[in-house]
């Protein structure tokens, strides 16, 4: 029997991608202000900017397209959905929403209020600016292991359980809710164990505090636990889904994830304290409860989309992709944050580029000098996505400088991933060429979507 694991999946229509020359690249990232994020995408060999709404749809999901019902109120399309989630997740209440910030959005402004404070083992940068923006104290607590990038810890997206019960001691008062991010993607796409799960839950129910799970990537979650926490080895996907959903008492979905679709977002809901109001506001800003600001269509899309996410067959090729990625990486002398979690690699760019100083931002630098290299878009998760200018002009850094591979679900092939890993293990041989970067323009929130640099 063949080892080799192979796509699961054959292709039905193709997209074709443009070749460039370096000296075109570097033209291009010039006029970008050396920010990935402002290229045109025609100009990208290898999108791995986002695993963000970038996926392949099905043939059902497309079939599902036509089945949409586009009536305003009541459309058959929300039903279908709604059913789906309540089966997946045992939540009473559905709010789709157009995208996962949306649902971020809507949830705090009903759920917290200026002067609280939100616990998770890490806010994504929206979660984070969403909280913040209402005046939100946005705390994370992952384990020490997590920000090891060489920890092999199986579970580095766990919450370090003594300093959550220590906050909600000393700050219980100000806590609405607590979260949990599976995978936590801004640690590195590590998994949180179901154990850690459980015990967060326990720890906050005795507390009377809720928990809300943002769940972007939640079968990639339930994937690693079958793969790695004993006891599941056994269990289907879905029933540890269900099994983590149960845990927490509502969640946050950016759909473009583990949802299988390139829009779409949802808040769903254990029981109805948050309901009405949060309602009241998807009215004011997204749409009518049942659409959500999402078309009838893109619901359908949806529900075939997260039945599909849970075939285990795609999940271990998901989940292989990334591994082996980091197999050639790490064989190419690339230090990688370990293990590799479900939707990307991520460089460790102190490690890349260890003369670089904080300063000289090393993870914004290196998605540059690869975009350079190889026509390849990372992100960076560093210190001009965490790091801040404080009012009196002095910055502050973040302990990582990463630069995320992330992985759209579907899309690229093995030979894609092979060209990708051999051009950065030759970037990695000319590491000591590549200069800092400075920063010449910012905003005050989500810096990094917007700034720009000039070579330092
Ligand atoms: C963990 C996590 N939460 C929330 C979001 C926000 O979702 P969206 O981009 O759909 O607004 C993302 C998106 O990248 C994410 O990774």
């Amino acid at each position: 029997m063949p080892t080799t694991l192979i796509e699961p999946f054959r292709i039905k229509s193709v997209e074709p991608i443009r070749m460039t020359t370096r000296s075109e690249r570097e033209g291009m990232l010039a006029q970008a202000k050396l920010n990935p994020f402002l290229l045109r995408a025609d100009d990208v060999l290898l999108d791995f900017l986002t695993d963000s709404g970038t996926g392949a749809m099905s043939a059902k999901q497309w079939g599902a397209i036509m089945e949409g019902d586009e009536s305003y109120a009541g459309a058959r399309s929300f039903f279908r959905l709604e059913a789906v989630i309540r089966k997946l997740t045992g939540y009473a209440h559905l709010i789709p929403t157009h995208q996962g910030r949306a649902a971020e959005r809507i949830l705090f402004s009903v759920a917290a209020k200026k002067g609280d404070l939100v616990p998770n083992n890490t806010h994504f940068d929206t979660t984070r600016a969403n909280l913040e923006f209402g005046g939100v104290e946005a705390v994370d607590l992952v384990i020490r292991e997590g920000l090891e990038p060489q920890n092999p810890h199986p579970f580095k997206g766990n919450i370090d359980l003594d300093r959550l019960e220590a906050l909600l001691k000393k700050d219980g008062a100000r806590v609405p809710f607590g979260m949990m991010t599976l995978t936590n993607n801004s640690g590195g796409g590590q998994p949180v164990s179901m154990a850690n799960l459980r015990a967060c839950s326990e720890l906050l129910r005795r507390h009377g505090k809720p928990l809300v799970l943002d769940v972007c990537r939640f079968a990639e979650n339930a994937m690693f636990i079958k793969l790695r926490e004993p006891g599941y080895a056994d269990r289907t996907v879905e029933s540890i889904a269900q099994e983590m959903f149960s845990l927490g008492d509502g969640c946050t979905m950016s759909a473009k994830k583990d949802g299988l679709v390139n829009i779409g977002g949802f808040i769903a809901l254990k029981d109805d304290r948050w309901v009405e109001a949060a309602r009241n506001l998807l009215i004011l800003t997204e749409g009518f409860p049942t659409y959500g600001g999402l078309a009838g269509r893109d619901l359908e899309a949806l529900a075939v989309g997260l039945e599909e996410v849970l075939h285990e067959d795609y999940l271990r090729y998901r989940l292989r992709t990334a591994e082996y990625m980091g197999e050639r990486l790490k064989a190419g002398g690339v230090r990688i944050v370990e293990p590799t979690g479900g939707h990307a690699v991520y460089l460790d760019a102190k490690a890349f580029l260890p003369h670089l100083r904080p300063e000289d931002y090393p993870a914004w630098a290196l998605s540059a000098a690869l975009y350079l290299e190889g026509g390849i878009r990372g992100v960076e998760i560093g210190s001009v996505m965490f790091g801040k200018r404080r009012d009196d002009g002095t910055e502050t850094y973040h302990t990582m400088e990463l630069v995320r591979l992330a992985f759209p679900r579907r899309v690229y092939t093995q030979s894609h991933f092979d060209y990708a890993a051999e051009a950065i293990c030759e970037l990695k041989a000319k590491a000591a060429a590549v200069k800092g970067v400075r920063l010449t323009k910012q905003s005050r929130f989500l810096r990094h979507f917007t700034a720009e640099f000039r070579w330092a």
